[in-house]
């Protein structure tokens, strides 16, 4: 549905994107993760055909279109990162003025209004709302065509609690309808929440793109159990240790590194020497520890990449 075929975009001397190669097929949802100015915006206005690749090509829809053809536009939804409406308009005419241009049928202003919780401001002036209003009717005005591609850049900057929930029912809608959506976000949160895979961009490189389940395995490995003992024999750290390779002491506590799966032995381990347990706590491995991991390593890379050349 969506295909970056070594997608490269240069701004002058800057390289934006560089040779990003990821398809977004139907029912599949892709966070594009990656800090400030790593190349998201460009990403995904290269497959709304607002801007040309300067190698590479962007495809849209079935049968594939180049995004840059008019014809491709028809197939998708684009939220911009900032977007903005005429101040001296009501949220529902700039809906109705979008569902025309998009020929929409009549009832469906009604409805994304009422989806994007607008319908009491709908008739106030969009000069008068909040960020997270304007935001709203954004989301509003990208689900007025039903398109099979969704393209959202930062869709949840702005959003309260209950925006943040319609745009989830949003997104699970979407998926369940066989839509393709692709959205940036620097909420990690969200993306955890949403995404079936994990597109991250750094520097305009896409440097790792996992599964859900990939990323479940990556996490499970980084959670860790640390276990309070009256005492710490040495048998016991050489038991552990057995078991998982990175267990440390931290004064009187046990620090076990790794996969909830190796604590039960851990924990029978303890037992079976007799040693009372004072305390336990246990931690999960987080997206945000792994995303700053991921995006360090590529750093250091480039970085090495630069002082080469
Ligand atoms: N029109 C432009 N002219 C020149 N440089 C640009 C232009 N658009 C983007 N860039 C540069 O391309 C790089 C990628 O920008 P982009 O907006 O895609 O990043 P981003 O990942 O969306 O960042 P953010 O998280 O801040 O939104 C940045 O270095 C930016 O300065
Ligand atoms: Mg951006």
């Amino acid at each position: 549905m969506i295909s970056y075929r070594a997608f490269t975009k240069c701004f002058g001397a800057c390289r934006a994107v560089e040779a990003l190669s990821l398809d977004v097929t139907r029912g599949e949802v892709v966070a594009l993760l990656g800090p400030n100015g790593s190349g998201k915006t460009t990403t995904l206005k290269a497959a709304a055909g607002l801007i040309f690749p300067s190698a590479g090509a962007v495809w849209l829809g079935d049968p594939p279109r180049l995004a840059v053809e008019p014809e491709a536009r028809r197939v998708l939804s684009y939220l911009p990162q900032k977007v903005s409406f005429p101040d001296a308009l009501t949220g529902a005419e700039v809906v109705e003025f979008y569902r025309e241009l998009r020929g929409a049928p009549v009832d469906r202003s009604q409805q994304v209004l009422r989806f994007a919780s607008l319908n009491d401001a709908g008739e106030r002036m969009v000069g008068t709302y909040s960020g997270g209003m304007v935001q709203r009717l954004g989301l509003a005005v990208a689900m007025l065509p039903e398109a099979p591609v969704f393209l959202l850049d930062e869709p949840t900057a702005a959003l309260d609690p209950d925006g943040l929930c319609a745009f989830y029912g949003l997104i699970e809608h979407a998926r369940a309808d066989g839509r393709a959506v692709l959205f940036s976000s620097h909420q990690l949160g969200d993306a955890e929440r949403l995404a079936d895979r994990f597109a991250i961009l750094v520097g305009g490189h896409l440097v790792a793109c996992l599964s859900a389940t990939e990323l479940k395995d990556r996490l499970a490995e980084r959670g860790v159990m640390r276990v309070r003992l009256v005492s710490r024999p040495e048998q016991l750290s050489a038991a552990v240790r057995a078991l998982a390779p990175a267990a440390t002491w931290a004064g009187e506590e046990l620090v076990v590194p790794g996969p909830a799966a190796i604590r039960p032995r851990v924990l029978d381990t303890i037992r079976a020497l007799g040693i009372e347990v004072r305390g336990l706590t246990a931690e999960e491995g987080r997206l945000d520890v792994l995303y700053r991991e991921l995006v360090a390593e590529a750093e250091a890379r480039s970085g090495v990449r630069e002082v080469a050349s």
